[in-house]
């Protein structure tokens, strides 16, 4: 039986290609189980996992929730904010005390990056990291290259351009990680306020123009501005972030191409991309989040030694 090289999904750094290909044989497998009639498997009988988010969550926690489910393990959630960590417990007691309840795996969001890593260290239940502050946020970045993939049939020589707030996202770097690693080329577009000053020793190309990047890629990935990450202001207002960085159809209709439209959500609609463009034949957003589920079983799944499915 085909394993991961690791025994945690703590980001794509460390993740090797077949890892990567490993994943997406297994997502493609269970796509086919969650479009059944009865959605569910055995794989996961018997296994214990606990999704403990310290940050909010809308489509990873639910997501994970249910490809548990799919997989029948027993699931318990945890949120900080009705917890005990309001009274002063730390993280590691916290998931201590979640383990004594014989809890198997942990998948786990928390604002500190490196948070995920440092409880690797402390115990013995795999862990998946389902977004540590702004380092990297795994399975989405799985999820976005699956489903590029799904569409493009191969990321080998493809053009994918991540356009927005890349300094504060997560999303971002596990995407270029990710993508590189299975042979796409890979462009960051924003305002140079928002992009990390060192941004080009991942090996990405930098363009401070969205139209140059339209016209350069088969794929635009459009990422939010992470307004609850800034401390200060990277540039002047949201109208005037919209009118040069925000991706509209009247924009797309003067490329002559078409580009597939990708984003991670939250949306935020009419200032990082218009309805007209979200809701468009181009893009795959939603494809993204139904691809999310089967790719997270199979992360789950492999991590907890690929058993019978
Ligand atoms: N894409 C993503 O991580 O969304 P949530 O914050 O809603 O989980």
């Amino acid at each position: 039986m085909p394993q991961l090289s690791q025994k945690h999904l703590l980001g794509i750094k460390n993740a090797t290609r077949k890892d990567l290909e490993l994943i997406f044989e297994t997502a493609a497998k269970f796509k086919e189980v969650i479009n059944r009639p009865i959605k569910k498997v055995p794989s996961l009988r018997d296994i214990t996992i606990a999704n403990i988010f310290f940050e909010n969550s809308t489509r990873t926690r639910l997501s994970f929730e249910l490809a548990e489910k799919r997989l029948s393990a027993d699931v318990i959630n945890f949120s900080s904010s009705t917890s005990s960590v309001k009274k002063g417990e730390t993280l590691l007691d916290t998931v201590n005390n979640i383990l004594a309840m014989k809890v198997d795996m942990v998948v786990m969001r928390h604002s500190s990056p490196g948070a995920p890593h440092f409880l690797a260290k402390h115990i013995d239940a795999n862990i998946v990291n389902a977004g540590d502050g702004t380092h990297e946020h795994p399975t989405q970045a799985l999820l976005d290259t699956f489903s590029i993939q799904q569409k493009h049939g191969s990321l080998e020589g493809l053009k994918v351009a991540i356009i927005g707030d890349i300094l504060h996202s997560r999303v971002a770097i596990s995407n270029i990680l990710a993508l590189q690693r299975l042979g796409a080329e890979v462009m960051v577009c924003g305002p140079n306020t928002l992009l990390p000053k060192h941004i080009t020793a991942l090996g990405v190309k930098v363009e401070l123009e969205i139209r140059k990047a339209l016209e350069w890629c088969n794929v635009a990935n459009i990422l939010r501005i992470q307004l609850e990450r800034q401390q200060i202001k990277y540039f002047p207002s949201l109208r005037e972030y919209s009118l040069y960085y925000g991706v509209n159809k009247q924009l797309l209709d003067t490329l002559d191409k078409e580009i597939t439209i990708m984003h991670p959500g939250p949306i935020n609609r009419g200032v990082e991309i218009n309805s007209d463009v979200a809701d468009s034949g181009h893009s795959i957003i939603l494809e993204q989040v139904e691809n999310g589920v089967a790719v997270r079983m199979a992360v789950l799944y492999l991590l907890a030694g690929g058993g019978s499915s």
